[in-house]
């Protein structure tokens, strides 16, 4: 008899963004005649940079001779994109990371979904709240956590993230093993400052703990002062591994590229204390489970580094910023307490209502999609996160119909 995983069951129904994208198409089946505005799931919606198209359009003529065909590529990524990350994403602020610590692979989510596979079932886990729904589900799906009770995992330590610790959670006071922590975050759009950060990364090298760090949102950082890589932090790259993306910075939603930083001082323990490389074990699941990003895909990313690439990336993100800054000034001027939107395309903001109510009345009255913060854990209940990727010009109409729905 074929058996299951039963971890499976304790999960909750479904994923929350199928959740919401269910509820839409609902909608818009019994509302076929208005016009429904996304302002939920963090999908980007302006064209590839030129720099990138022209990139992809060249390594699919070079693909199409005989001189220029690429096959199976290095399941660990290209050197020339590896080269490129490592010089413009890390050496050039200062943090000492080389080409051959960076892991290219087709997205962050798979990545920060995957790396937990590399530890053991004992371990304790640290896991803010609210947070990105895929560290939480693919620790559960492993077994890692007991059922779900009240709004929360068994056997987990939750980091409470709220407006008195201005969403930037505390040590727990607990000892934990494994620490997830995402900034700019996802969802509330809350930064880390250095100093905060350097909090953590002496946490875990005192506590012999790994840090996980999501930092895919890191190119709308507006404020210099603010790190965007946890390896600017002194000590940080003995206990830390950091995820990175093309998806958000170069609108590589559909085109799929990221990459994940797992430095050779990173190290994870044996049951007798000894000390294992994260960097070989890492490499030792991507080559098993992965063949790599292809060829085209992999110049277009690498094109973003390019003198042309840089400045249209700029605008990108600049454009998004823009439709962020006029969520945040409608926000303000209805009176609504929010957080985000600064340096980051996510504005999460607090209503007076359960936050699944305030999504369908935004639905309803508004066409307007939202992401209601109850789906990113317990402390997001009475939130609602909404997402500057779109296009100004729906932003504009979006935040118009927000006004007289809530006024
Ligand atoms: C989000 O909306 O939280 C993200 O776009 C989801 C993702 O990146 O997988």
């Amino acid at each position: 008899m074929i058996t299951i995983n039963e971890h499976y069951l304790k999960l909750q129904a479904s994923y929350l963004f199928s959740d919401i994208a269910k509820r839409v198409s609902s909608f818009q089946e019994n509302n076929p005649d208005k016009e429904v505005i996304k302002l939920g799931i963090g999908d980007v919606t302006q064209p590839l940079p030129k720099a990138c198209t022209a990139a992809f359009h060249d390594a699919i003529d070079e693909m199409a001779t005989e001189a220029g065909f690429h096959g199976y590529g290095p399941e660990q990524g290209y050197d020339f994109l590896r080269e490129a990350i490592a010089e413009n994403d890390f050496r050039s602020r200062g943090a000492d990371i080389s080409a051959d610590e960076i892991f290219v692979s087709d997205g962050a989510k798979c990545d920060t979904g995957n790396f937990q596979e590399l530890f053991s079932n004992d371990i304790t886990i640290a896991i803010p709240d609210p947070v990105y729904p895929v560290y939480l589900d693919t620790n559960v799906m492993a077994g890692r956590t007991e059922l779900f009770k009240d709004g929360r995992y068994g056997g987990l330590v939750y980091l409470d993230s709220t407006k008195e610790n201005n969403f930037v959670p505390s040590l727990p006071k607990e000892k934990v093993d494994l620490i997830y922590l995402c900034f700019p975050n996802n969802p509330t759009g809350s930064t880390i400052s250095r100093d905060e950060l350097k909090t953590w990364v002496d946490y875990a090298r005192e506590s012999k703990a790994l840090i996980l760090f999501d930092a895919a949102y890191e190119s709308f950082i507006q404020d210099d002062s603010l790190p965007k890589s946890i390896y600017e932090i002194e000590g940080a790259k003995e206990v830390a591994v950091e995820f990175r993306s093309f998806s958000k910075t170069a609108g590589f939603t559909g085109t799929r590229c990221a990459f994940t930083v797992v430095p050779k001082a990173c190290v994870a323990f044996d049951k007798e204390g000894n000390s294992h490389s994260l960097h070989a074990l890492w490499n030792r699941r991507h080559c098993t489970k992965f063949n790599g990003v292809s060829y085209p895909v992999q110049k277009a990313a690498a094109a973003v580094y390019s003198p042309e690439g840089k400045a249209e990336v700029k605008a990108l993100v600049n454009y998004y910023m823009k439709n962020a800054d006029h969520i945040c000034k409608t926000m303000e001027e209805l009176g609504y307490d929010y957080v985000g939107g600064k340096n980051s395309p996510y504005i999460w903001i607090k209503g007076d209502i359960d936050s699944w109510e305030f999504f369908d009345m935004l639905l309803h009255k508004a066409g307007v999609v939202c992401t209601p913060g109850a789906g990113f854990g317990k402390c997001g209940d009475g939130y609602i996160r909404i997402s500057a990727f779109n296009s100004f010009e729906n932003v504009e109409k979006a935040m118009k119909r927000v006004r007289k729905a809530l006024q």
